[in-house]
């Protein structure tokens, strides 16, 4: 039945979808009756013949206080159902698991409670209630997952949350569904659903690592690098086809002279690149507006020595 909806993989999602199942079936039956009503009746009592006259009706009172009473009840039903269900989407378990969410042109950070960063890849356990306390670093963006059925606004100078619980093991799609500027289309990420024991392998093995992608630690830095491109959102704003938008290409960019803000310009070296992956406003390449976000603590030195491996590639 509910097949023209995206997988339902949280508590509270089936839930969701028979409030709207509900609310589309009753319509549905109603816009039947309705519509048969007006058809029969169109054609029973036509105008057959000239002299034909229209009968005087002043009124029905039992069918009006019939027609008026049941859909009535129907409605309140229908709203009752939906603050039921809202009531529960709003209110967070005690226990829940929080996570920090940091929304900014154009990616999303997770922060977890033992201090460890992920950027634009959510890891949660199965079963588990999380929290997402959020905030946004710029502008306005809003945070879904449609598996879940869970959505809710972040906004600039003010904590939002939303929570679930993951059901399904599995990765599912994240979005942002608040236009936020040139990058919104591409301000993507993934929530992974673990079961308890590969969620717990995944702390321990990341634990006083920073990266969370670094199970691909056995492949060529380029590789890796190539990797993190996508993974850490780099993608958003850096094309690698030589088309610039919001930011510079990557195509060509090691080695390339850049002209800088101030008119000077500089060779695009390895030092240069580290500098403006943690620090991207120290020497701004012209023509272009100061919204790359710092990579501090987002990205290790590791990382960034394979990002830069993988931009030498890019000829
Ligand atoms: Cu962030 Cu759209």
């Amino acid at each position: 039945m509910n097949s023209w909806l995206p997988e339902a993989a949280s508590e509270i999602a089936p839930k969701v979808d028979n409030v709207l199942v509900a609310a589309t079936v009753i319509s549905f039956i109603f816009f039947i009756l309705i519509s048969a009503a007006l058809v029969l009746f169109a054609v029973k009592y036509r105008r057959k013949t000239a002299n034909d006259k229209t009968p005087s009706i002043t009124g029905n009172e039992p069918l009006e206080i019939i027609w008026t009473v049941v859909p009535s009840f129907i409605l309140i039903a229908i709203f009752i159902h939906g603050l039921v269900v809202f009531n529960e989407l709003r209110t967070p378990p005690k226990d829940a698991v929080e996570v920090n969410l940091v929304a900014k042109q154009w990616l999303w950070q997770f922060e977890y409670g033992n201090g460890k960063k992920t950027v634009n890849e959510l890891y949660v356990q199965q079963n588990l209630p999380v929290k997402m306390i959020m905030r946004s670093d710029d502008v306005l963006h809003s945070f879904f997952i449609p598996a879940f059925r869970v959505k809710q606004d972040i906004l600039p100078g003010r904590f939002t949350q939303l929570w679930f619980t993951p059901t399904k093991v599995g990765s599912f799609i994240i979005f942002c569904s608040e236009y936020c500027g040139a990058g919104h289309s591409q301000m993507l990420a993934r929530v992974n659903v673990m079961s308890p024991e590969a969620f717990s392998r995944w702390e321990g093995k990341t634990a006083g690592d920073k990266s969370a992608v670094s199970t691909a630690s056995s492949l060529p830095a380029h590789e890796r690098g190539k990797k993190l491109y996508t993974n850490r959102g780099c993608n958003a704003c850096h094309s690698i086809d030589g088309s610039s938008g919001i930011a510079p290409t990557f195509k060509g960019v090691f080695g390339r002279q850049e002209k800088l803000t101030d008119g000077s310009s500089v060779r695009a070296d390895e030092n240069y690149l580290v500098e403006s992956i943690y620090e991207p406003q120290a020497k701004l390449v012209a023509g272009y507006q100061p919204v790359m976000p710092s990579f501090k603590g987002i990205l290790s030195e590791d990382e960034v020595s394979a990002i830069i491996e993988y931009l030498k590639t890019l000829k």
